[in-house]
């Protein structure tokens, strides 16, 4: 069967299971009054590391934009997929575009579990699969920080997804076999310090899994080849192996990792494109010892050889 095909298929499966199985197993999971009681307000001092080591703005400032433009949240950003083309909304404070009237509750509910504050699901091109794994006093935090940035008029488009996957309510299942907020490599916790560290912000707010992590044919990141590198779920190419297995990174130090994630240059002084450029200048960011932290974090995993089979050439 073509992947087309098999995809498909799948999709028609679960939106079927949801429709027999009992509409109770896709309702969308909103925090509990017990998570949500262990939200206060937040800091947004802090709150501004949080969004920079999750890229918020890669997504939902303009296309392109550099400098002060990326803290203009109006969304825009087309992430043309085989699931069909995802827009990012307007995330600004403006209260009729924007997110300006959601409470705190209503935004760690859409990052922390994937639910808007009308009750659906978000599709997971909102990368909320590793958001999951953010502490909810980062989200609060992060909250604090998007209400002092300027609102921004205008909503974004509509997203171009057709048939099966318009079904949002279809996405119910997917996300109870996807959506985990359980740490991936259990390990790095007992490590502790700089590893530890660096375990949070990759596989939380970083997200790097959902581009250096293989899928499987509907979309659910294969764990067990964490961040082997995978075909490019938009465009085209493959996003990099960065264990230390075979085709990967096993031979940069972590202080080339750094490197990178602090001025975009490899090793051997190629500077990264596509997608990751745009990871960068978030990452610069960052301090010191949070792409530290990172570093030691990717050199700790286990190694696994490329989760792509096809050439290895560049995503762009
Ligand atoms: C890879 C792109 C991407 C990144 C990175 C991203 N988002 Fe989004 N976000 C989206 C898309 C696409 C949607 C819409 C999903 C849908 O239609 O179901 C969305 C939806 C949202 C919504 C819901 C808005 C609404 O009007 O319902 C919020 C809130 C949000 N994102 C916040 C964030 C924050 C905060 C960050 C950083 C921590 C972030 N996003 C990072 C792509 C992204
Ligand atoms: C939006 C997708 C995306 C995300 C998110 C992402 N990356 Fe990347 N990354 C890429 C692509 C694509 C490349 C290859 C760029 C090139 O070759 O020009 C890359 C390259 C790299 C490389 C260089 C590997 C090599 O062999 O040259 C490292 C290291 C890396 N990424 C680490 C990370 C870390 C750490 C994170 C999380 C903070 C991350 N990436 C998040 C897409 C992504």
């Amino acid at each position: 069967m073509r992947l087309v095909a098999k995809l498909g298929a799948a999709a028609l499966i679960l939106v079927g299971a949801g429709a027999a199985g009992g509409w109770a197993l896709t309702a969308p999971r909103s925090l509990s009054e017990a998570e949500l009681a262990g939200i206060s307000s937040g800091d947004p001092v802090q709150g501004q590391r949080i969004f920079n080591a999750g890229s918020c703005a890669s997504c939902h400032a303009a296309p392109g934009a550099e400098g002060e433009a990326r803290k203009r949240l109006g969304g825009g950003v087309r992430l043309a997929t085989q699931f069909g083309t995802f827009v990012a909304p307007n995330i600004s404070p403006d209260p009729q575009d924007g997110i300006g009237n959601w409470a705190l509750q209503d935004f760690a509910n859409a990052v922390l579990r994937g639910v808007s504050p009308g009750g659906q699901h978000y599709y997971p091109a909102f990368p909320y699969t590793s958001y999951a794994r953010m502490k909810p006093q980062d989200v609060a935090d992060l909250y604090a920080y998007l209400r002092t940035l300027p609102p921004v008029q205008g909503k974004a488009a509509a997203n171009e997804v057709s048939f099966p996957f318009n079904i949002r309510r279809g996405l119910g299942l997917w996300k109870l076999l996807y959506l985990d907020p359980a740490p991936v490599v259990a390990e790095a916790e007992s490590a502790g310090g700089a590893i530890a560290a660096g375990r949070y912000l990759v596989e939380g707010p970083g997200h790097c899994g959902e581009c250096h992590t293989p899928r499987n044919a509907i979309g659910g990141l294969k764990k067990d080849q964490w961040l082997a590198g995978a075909a490019a779920a938009e465009g085209q190419g493959n996003v990099p192996n960065i264990t230390g297995g075979e085709g990967g990174i096993g031979e940069w130090s972590e202080e080339d990792i750094v490197n990178l994630l602090e001025t975009g240059f490899t090793p051997e002084f190629d500077s990264v494109g596509g997608p990751m450029a745009d990871v960068v200048k978030n990452t610069a960011q960052l301090t010191a010892d949070d792409r530290a932290a990172m570093a030691a974090y990717l050199k700790s995993i286990p190694p696994h050889p490329n989760g792509y089979t096809s050439a290895p050439t560049p995503a762009q």
